[in-house]
């Protein structure tokens, strides 16, 4: 089957010039380059998908480097792996040498030696990924389809090549539930069966390779879908006891994205998903996938906050006293309480979801209109008068009782008359 005409008018102008060129330049070299993997799906698809992965039969990275050098691109070369990234101003593209790989044992990350095509392509995880275009001038637009991907995509099956496949690899597991899921495919019998099979290889898994594969589920469209989906399968405990795909999970992911914050949707999904988790459970999550610091300390937020939620649980608790309790939290723990408390009836209370929204919304923006130096212009010294002072008038300013900056003013001179050594510690703390 030749899709040389697909390939002219699913790329965009630009990157099928610096792909025609690469090309050419690599025959001149005597190799072969093959567009391969996720790309070939998504042409035959019909889905945009412009992260281009090139196969070079022959050394990846000296091409790669020759066509450095004849372009604007920026290398980025692994000579380790035989990998290259060309990285162009709209684009950029991965330059891989065909390999060939041997598992010494399961899990293990594979030994690699430069091979053909056919080798690089048998090594994937499905046949729907194991498929390459050829580019080179004899043949352009030439699919080769050795495990009938292009079938298993009319037919919507997502199936591995061999019997040992989840076994070599068992991130494949989640893999294959997050591409049967966004794509909205089955698993062909036996592969469901072999996957079931191989659960608990997935305990061969280092943590970051797992943490991986979760955060990559957790970028896509509809993540709750894929954790249900290994839930089903009996995957999801296997990456912990604790973890499950129920409702309500789905809910809240829902009620996540509706906030339209992209940026934070993969830790607030990591919160929310621990919601239910004892202190030991979150431990063993947090050593198991090695997640970082920074991750980690919302995570712990998430459920030291939960076990704090009946302080904020009173409706005559002052904005100040509001601040005070919920300052010293990381704001997606705080998100992710105020996603989890959003209940109708129960506990928590809606008085409870109110105060978490109201610090999320206002209160952690609220700011002194004075600053230091404004405040030494009125006779405050630097120092901890000058901290007292700006403390009460931030206190001030959340309750409401002062609004602008002459009012600021007139209370700061008030507290400087006074000879200011109160001591305005947080009250509820
Ligand atoms: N691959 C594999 N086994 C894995 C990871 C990747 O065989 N455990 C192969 C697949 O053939 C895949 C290719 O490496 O197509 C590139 O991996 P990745 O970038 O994760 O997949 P893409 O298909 O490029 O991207 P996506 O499917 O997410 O669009």
């Amino acid at each position: 089957m030749n899709l040389a005409r697909q390939i002219e008018q699913y790329l965009p102008q630009q990157l099928l010039e610096l792909v025609k060129d690469i090309s050419g330049q690599a025959a001149k070299r005597g190799q072969r380059v093959y567009l391969v993997g996720g790309v070939v799906r998504d042409l035959l698809l019909g889905y945009p998908n412009f992260d281009l992965d090139l196969v070079v039969e022959g050394d990846a990275v000296k091409l790669a480097q020759q066509v450095a050098e004849t372009s604007q691109a920026k290398l980025l070369a692994h000579h380790r792996f035989g990998t290259a990234k060309l990285r162009y101003e709209n684009f950029t593209l991965d330059l891989a040498t065909a390999r060939k790989e041997t598992y010494a044992r399961p899990g293990a990350l594979p030994a690699v030696t430069p091979g053909t095509l056919k080798n690089d392509l048998v090594r994937r995880d499905f046949s729907i990924n194991a498929m390459a275009i050829s580019l080179g001038a004899n043949d352009y637009g030439e699919l080769v389809d050795p495990y009938h991907g292009k079938s298993d995509l009319g037919y919507h099956l997502i199936r591995i090549l061999h019997a040992r496949s989840f076994s070599d690899d068992a991130t494949r597991i989640l893999r294959a539930v997050r591409y049967e899921q966004r794509l909205g495919f089955e698993l062909e019998t036996q592969t469901a069966q072999l996957l079931k099979r191989d659960i608990p290889m997935l305990d061969t898994i280092s943590g970051d390779r797992i943490r991986h594969e979760l955060e990559l589920i957790l970028k896509g469209k509809r993540p709750e879908f894929v954790i249900k989906r290994l839930a089903e399968l009996g995957a999801l405990p296997r990456i912990s006891p604790f973890l499950n795909g129920d409702g309500w999970i789905a809910e809240k992911f829902d009620r996540a994205r509706r906030l339209k914050k992209p940026n934070q949707l993969p830790s607030l999904y990591f919160c929310l998903l621990i919601y239910s988790f004892s202190e030991r459970g979150i431990e063993q999550f947090l050593a198991r996938l090695n997640i970082s610091a920074k991750l980690s300390r919302a995570m712990r937020d998430t459920l030291r906050l939960k076990t704090r939620l009946p302080l904020l649980d009173k409706s005559s608790l002052k904005p100040s006293e509001i601040y005070y309790l919920l300052r010293e939290y990381e704001p997606v723990a705080i998100q992710a309480n105020a996603i989890a408390s959003d209940e109708k009836e129960g506990t928590p209370s809606l008085i409870v979801h109110h105060h978490l929204q109201l610090f999320l919304t206002k209160l952690r923006y609220v700011r002194t209109s004075l600053n230091g130096e404004e405040l030494k212009k009125l006779g405050i010294s630097a120092g901890p008068e000058m901290g007292k002072v700006l403390q009460v008038l931030h206190k001030a300013k959340l309750d409401g009782e002062v609004s602008t900056k002459a009012d600021e003013k007139k209370l700061a001179l008030s507290l400087k008359a006074l000879d200011f050594h109160t001591d305005p510690e947080p009250p509820l703390e």
